[in-house]
């Protein structure tokens, strides 16, 4: 069966922000130390100790922001630990993650250093779970006060002289589990107090983010949400925070104890990650509609700073590190996420992937033997969809329901499209699911005229491939072929287990 769809290129939807392909970097196992900073005496080529082929890599993505220190790292977090001179710098045990001691060298100035060599905006979790209001005050303060303060004389005897700016701060994470245990009465009142003394200073405009719901927590988003509107009203009546969040994991096996091998699966396993990939939708959309009834104007965010695989951690590594290995699989679940965030594009306003390197599902995994790099298959999903950043979106309308399969009690929809238009050129993205059939897509492109199309095509024999450093390219983009333009019919065919963009100039 072929899927009917139609777009109209001149209809726009409402802008994707570049923020949805946002990344996450928690000082746990190799991501923070090893991934992106080796320290400056490190062979590895580096500047001031933050390694310079992740930061190019990265660059290729366009990151657009970065998400530090945690995690449940963040809200165990004292940030005045991480500034002046290394040597001097306390040391601390980093409870959540293999109770390693953490020595502080990555602080505050390393990660601004770090996101200037990235291109990117900084997103930076405050500690509500442990710290004070006073702390995180400070720590705006520290990073964003021009002119003369106490924060601001204490940043320039660190040596930097001018203000940093920060946009995205976070009051908090998970504050219904490692950030705090709290209800989420109590946490909605620490949002508020924390909210109000961080301050904007000088030209430098916050934008704060509240910790927000696990997965279908709807009544966590509903209590935050009566902090910011009122049911029915348009106007958003505190501004003690602008958006609030949601996390939410892609998990496979029935347990957090046995989540399943990040490599070694089968089809129908393979089939239930996808059934959880795709439940992001139901999660966005239940979370969007609480938050239409108090905010029907959508001026508050929603932001999935938290998403992505996660499965056991691979053979042989601390099983506090999370590192695990990314295939194929792990790739598809990525085009599945963005599909569904360019349909939300009216209310998710940021989301970050966990995490960039090493840990969970990574866009890079570096090899302490050889110290080299490999860029992984969820990588290339985020560079092929590069032009969905910033871009209009458009709507996809199917003539007849796509193909689906049964999984366990769920139905899984295996072909999944989203499309998007910027700077005279339209990008469609197309996954097929099914491991073993084939797909054909025709879209009726109106309203008008696609030239030039040409098509990548990221596939590969088996589910499980993966790249490693020995074989970097195994599953990596390809010119495809596959695809046909003819007055203004598309044609598209899927490969099993294919993703797919299709650009032209309009
Ligand atoms: O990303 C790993 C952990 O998952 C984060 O620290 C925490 O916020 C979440 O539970």
């Amino acid at each position: 069966m072929t899927v009917e769809a139609v777009i109209n290129v001149d209809l726009d939807g409402p802008r994707i922000s570049r923020h949805v392909y946002g990344h996450f970097a928690e000082h746990l196992g190799r991501c923070v130390y090893g991934g992106f900073y080796v320290g400056e005496d490190s062979g590895i080529p580096n500047e001031g100790g933050i390694r310079l082929d992740v930061v190019a890599a990265l660059r290729e993505l366009g990151i657009p922001n970065l998400r530090w220190p945690g995690g449940c790292f963040a809200d165990e977090y004292h940030w005045r630990d991480g500034i002046g001179p290394r040597a001097a710098r306390p040391t601390m045990v980093n409870t959540h993650w293999g109770g390693v001691e953490e020595n502080n060298h990555f602080g505050t100035h390393e990660f601004m250093a770090l996101c200037e060599l990235l291109g990117a905006e900084p997103y930076i979790s405050g500690n509500v779970g442990s710290g004070t209001v006073r702390e995180m005050s400070e720590w705006v303060e520290y990073l964003t006060r021009d002119g003369d303060s106490p924060m601001a004389r204490l940043r320039r005897a660190n040596g930097r002289d001018e203000p940093w700016r920060v946009r995205f701060w976070g009051l908090g994470n998970e504050a219904w589990g490692c950030g705090g245990a709290m209800s989420a009465e109590q946490y909605a009142y620490e949002a508020r107090r924390y909210g109000t003394y961080c301050r904007d200073h000088g030209g430098n405009r916050l934008y704060k983010i509240a910790a927000g719901a696990n997965g279908d927590d709807y009544a966590w988003t509903e209590t935050l949400m009566k902090q910011v509107g009122h049911l029915g009203c348009r106007r958003v009546t505190s501004t003690a925070f602008h958006a609030l969040s949601v996390h939410y994991y892609t998990i496979t096996g029935p347990s957090w104890d046995e989540k399943g091998s990040a490599t070694d699966f089968d089809t129908e396993e393979y089939y239930r990650t996808m059934v959880s990939a795709a439940r992001v939708e139901e999660l966005l959309a239940g979370h969007a509609a609480v938050m239409d009834c108090y905010d029907p104007g959508r001026n508050v965010g929603l932001v999935l700073d938290e998403w992505g695989t996660w499965f056991d951690v691979e053979p042989g590594t601390d099983p506090g590190f999370l590192h695990q290995q990314n295939t194929l699989r792990d790739a598809l679940v990525a085009g599945v996420h963005f599909d569904v965030f360019h349909r939300f594009a009216d209310r998710l306003v940021m989301a970050n992937i966990a995490q960039t390197v090493n840990v969970l599902q990574a866009m890079i995994l570096t090899d302490p033997e050889t110290q080299s790099l490999v860029l992984t298959p969820t990588y290339h999903v985020f560079h092929m969809n590069r032009g969905h950043q910033d871009a209009t979106s458009l709507r996809v309308d199917l003539r007849r329901p796509p193909p689906s399969r049964p999984v366990g009690d769920a139905t899984l929809t295996t072909v999944s499209l989203s499309a998007s238009r910027k700077d005279g050129r339209l990008l469609i993205s197309l996954s097929n699911l099914d491991a073993d059939a084939p797909a054909d897509v025709e879209i009726d492109l109106r309203g008008g005229t696609v030239r030039d199309a040409a098509a990548l095509i990221l596939t590969s024999a088996a589910l499980q491939d993966h790249n490693t450093p020995a074989s970097p390219s195994v599953v990596a983009p390809r010119p495809y072929d596959g695809v046909s333009l003819t007055g203004g019919r598309l044609r598209v065919h899927l490969p099993p287990h294919s993703f797919v963009t299709v650009s032209g100039a309009l």
